[in-house]
C-alpha cells in the first residue's frame, strides 16, 4: 500500500511556487499578494489563517491578515472588500469561513470580485468550472486532485465514488473527476447503499464529515482512496476513512493528519499566484 505523503507532495508545491513567484518578482517587478480576512475567534480558524500566513511568507507572496471581532457589522466587511477588490497589490481575497450568524455568507463570497477569488467559491468559478473554463478550483479539491494524479497520471475511464455533496468538497471534486474523464459518482447522506456504491469505485474521495464511515469492506482491492475528513472524536482526530482497515485493501490511501490538509494550504497559494498571472496578461 502507497501511503499518500500529503506533507511532502505539499513542500515540493510550494518549493516549485517559490521558484515560480521568484521568477515573476525579476519578470513583474512585483510578488503576488494574499489578503485573508479572518472573523471572531474560533480556535480551528486562528490555526488555519496562521498556517496560511506562514506559508504565503515562505514561498515569497506578499500576505495580510485582517482581523475583525464576532461583533463587526457585514457593512464593515462588505466595504473592506470592495476596497481589496480595487486594490492593485492584492491578487487574491479569502474570508475564513465559517462566518457569524449575522453576516450572509453568499453576500460575502459574492462580494469578492472573481478574478480575486482564490476560494472558487464564487459563482463565476463555480460555473466556469462546472462548464471546463478557465477559474479558480477550491483548494482543497484541487489538493485532492494533485495527489491523486501523483498515483495515477491517466484516469480516463477510471470510476470514480465521491461521498459528500458540498459546495466546498464533493461537488468542485466531481467536476475536477469529470474532466479527467473519469465515470463519477456522487454519493451522500441519503444514498441507499453506500457500501455497493463504493466497492464499484477505483478511486473514493470522502468528504462527508462522519468519523471512520468507510470500512475496510467497502473498497475494492487496489483502489485510491482519499480521506478529506477531519473529526475530533475521544481517540483524537480521524478522518472520514477506517485507516487501518481500509489500508489493508488499498492500492494508495492519505492519513489524516498529514494527507489532504497540507495540500490545500499549498493549493491556496498556488490559487493566488494563478490569479496574479491572469491579472498581469
Ligand atoms: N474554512 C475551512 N476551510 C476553508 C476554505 O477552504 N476556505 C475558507 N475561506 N474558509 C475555510
Amino acid at each position: 500500500m502507497i501511503l499518500i505523503d500529503g506533507k511532502k507532495a505539499a513542500a515540493e508545491l510550494r518549493a516549485e511556487l517559490k521558484e515560480e513567484v521568484a521568477e515573476l518578482k525579476s519578470k513583474h517587478n512585483k510578488v503576488p499578494g494574499l489578503t485573508v480576512i479572518l472573523i471572531g475567534d474560533l480556535t480551528p480558524s486562528q490555526i488555519y489563517v496562521r498556517n496560511k500566513e506562514k506559508s504565503a511568507n515562505e514561498v515569497g507572496l506578499k500576505s495580510e491578515v485582517i482581523k475583525y471581532p464576532d461583533s463587526v457589522e457585514e457593512k464593515t466587511v462588505l466595504e473592506k472588500i470592495q476596497e481589496l477588490n480595487s486594490d492593485e497589490t492584492v491578487s487574491g481575497i479569502l474570508v475564513q469561513l465559517p462566518l457569524p450568524k449575522h453576516i450572509d455568507k453568499q453576500k460575502v463570497i459574492e462580494a469578492i470580485v472573481p478574478s480575486k477569488d482564490v476560494d472558487g467559491f464564487h459563482p463565476m468559478n463555480v460555473g466556469n468550472l462546472s462548464s471546463g473554463y478557465e477559474s479558480s478550483i477550491p483548494c482543497t479539491p484541487l489538493g485532492c486532485y494533485l495527489l491523486i494524479k501523483k498515483i495515477e497520471p491517466n484516469l480516463s475511464g477510471k470510476k470514480a465514488v465521491v461521498v459528500g455533496r458540498s459546495n466546498l468538497n464533493g461537488k468542485p471534486m466531481t467536476q475536477l473527476l469529470l474532466k479527467e474523464n473519469c465515470t463519477v459518482t456522487i454519493t451522500h447522506s441519503k444514498t441507499k447503499d453506500l457500501k455497493a456504491e463504493c466497492l464499484e469505485a477505483d478511486i473514493i474521495v470522502a468528504a462527508v464529515g462522519i468519523p471512520e464511515l468507510v470500512r475496510g469492506d467497502w473498497v475494492k482491492k487496489d483502489a485510491i482512496v482519499i480521506d478529506v475528513g477531519i473529526n475530533k472524536t475521544d481517540n483524537g482526530i480521524v478522518g472520514d476513512v477506517h485507516f487501518d482497515e481500509v489500508s489493508k485493501n488499498a492500492k494508495a490511501l492519505t492519513p489524516v493528519p498529514g494527507g489532504v490538509g497540507p495540500m490545500t494550504i499549498a493549493c491556496l497559494l498556488k490559487n493566488t499566484i494563478e490569479c496574479f498571472k491572469r491579472s498581469q496578461l
